[in-house]
C-alpha cells in the first residue's frame, strides 16, 4: 500500500508553465474521451506536474490502481487530430451516506488511492479533473463532465459529487468568509476558476468544507461541495458521443 498522501491533486502551487499546444482547436463536440489506458501514464504525470505541485500530484502507481479498481471511471480527452491528451478524470462510486456532507477529499478518496470504491454504492464521486492549461476554456473539461455524466446513466447511479476547491477564494479571505465567497459565485456576482465552471456543468452547491484539501493554498482548503443528478428524461436517453 502507498503512505497516506501529505498533498493532494487540486493543491500545492499554482500551474506552471508548459509549451502551448497549438496543433489543437479542441471545441466540445470534437473532443474525444476515452478510458484511461496504462500507456497514458506517463503523459499524465506531465499533465498532473504542471497543474500541481511534486507533492500533490498523481503518482504512477496510485493512476495504474485506479484503472485495476475502477478502469470505467478513469477518463481521457484527447485531441481531435493529434490523439495527444488534454485532460484527465479520476472517479470512483461511494455509497455517500457513509460521510458527512462536508467530509475531506483525503477520506472519501483514501488519500486518493481509491480504495473506497464500492460498486454496490450509489454515487459516482469526481476524485480529480485536470485539463491542459494551454487548452482550457475550449470545452475540455465539459467533454470530460458529459463523459462522467452518460457513466452515470450507464450504471444507474444516482448521483455526481464532488468538492469543488473554491481557488480564487485566498485573494479575497481577508474580506470574505467561504460561504459568502461561494454565495457570489453562485449568483454570478464573481466568477471562480473551479466553482464557476462545475456550476456551468448543471452543478448544485450542497455545502462549504473548511478542511477538504488542506494543503491547497489557493482555497486555503475551502471547497463548495456540488452534486449533479439527472433529469428523468436523462435517464431513459444517454447522449453524448463518448467513444467507449
Ligand atoms: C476546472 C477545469 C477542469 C475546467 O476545464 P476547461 O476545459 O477549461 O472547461 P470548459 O472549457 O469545458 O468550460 C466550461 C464552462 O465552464 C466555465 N468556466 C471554465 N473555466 C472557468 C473559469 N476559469 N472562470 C469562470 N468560468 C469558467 C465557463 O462557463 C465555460 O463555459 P463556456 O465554454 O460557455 O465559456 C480546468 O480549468 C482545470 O484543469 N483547472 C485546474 C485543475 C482544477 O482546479 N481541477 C479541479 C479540482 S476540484
Amino acid at each position: 500500500m502507498n503512505p497516506p498522501r501529505t498533498s493532494t491533486p487540486g493543491a500545492g502551487s499554482p500551474d506552471r508553465g508548459e509549451e502551448p499546444d497549438r496543433t489543437e482547436t479542441p471545441g466540445r463536440d470534437r473532443v474525444l474521451v476515452r478510458p484511461t489506458a496504462p500507456g497514458d501514464i506517463p503523459d499524465l504525470l506531465k499533465l498532473s506536474r504542471t497543474i500541481y505541485s511534486e507533492e500533490g500530484s498523481w503518482k504512477a502507481r496510485e493512476l495504474l490502481l485506479h484503472q485495476e479498481i475502477f478502469p470505467e471511471g478513469q477518463m481521457v480527452a484527447v485531441g481531435p487530430r493529434s490523439g495527444r491528451i488534454l485532460g484527465m478524470v479520476v472517479s470512483l462510486i461511494v455509497p455517500i451516506r457513509r460521510w458527512p456532507v462536508d467530509a475531506p477529499w483525503r477520506e472519501i478518496t483514501d488519500h486518493g488511492r481509491l480504495t473506497t470504491h464500492d460498486p454496490e454504492g450509489d454515487t459516482l464521486y469526481g476524485a480529480g479533473i485536470a485539463v491542459r492549461r494551454d487548452t482550457r476554456g475550449m470545452g475540455v473539461g465539459s467533454a470530460l463532465y458529459r463523459a462522467r455524466e452518460d457513466l452515470l446513466l450507464r450504471l444507474g447511479l444516482e448521483r455526481i459529487r464532488a468538492g469543488a476547491r473554491i481557488s480564487g477564494y485566498r485573494e479575497v479571505a481577508d474580506r470574505l468568509s467561504a460561504w459568502e465567497y461561494v454565495d457570489q459565485v453562485v449568483r454570478g456576482e464573481r466568477s471562480d476558476p473551479t466553482l464557476s465552471f462545475q456550476l456551468a456543468q448543471g452543478f448544485r452547491v450542497l455545502a462549504v468544507a473548511s478542511d477538504y484539501l488542506r494543503t491547497d493554498k489557493a482555497s486555503l482548503g475551502y471547497a463548495a461541495v456540488v452534486e449533479w443528478t439527472p433529469s428523468p428524461e436523462a435517464c431513459s436517453s444517454p447522449t453524448s458521443s463518448t467513444a467507449f
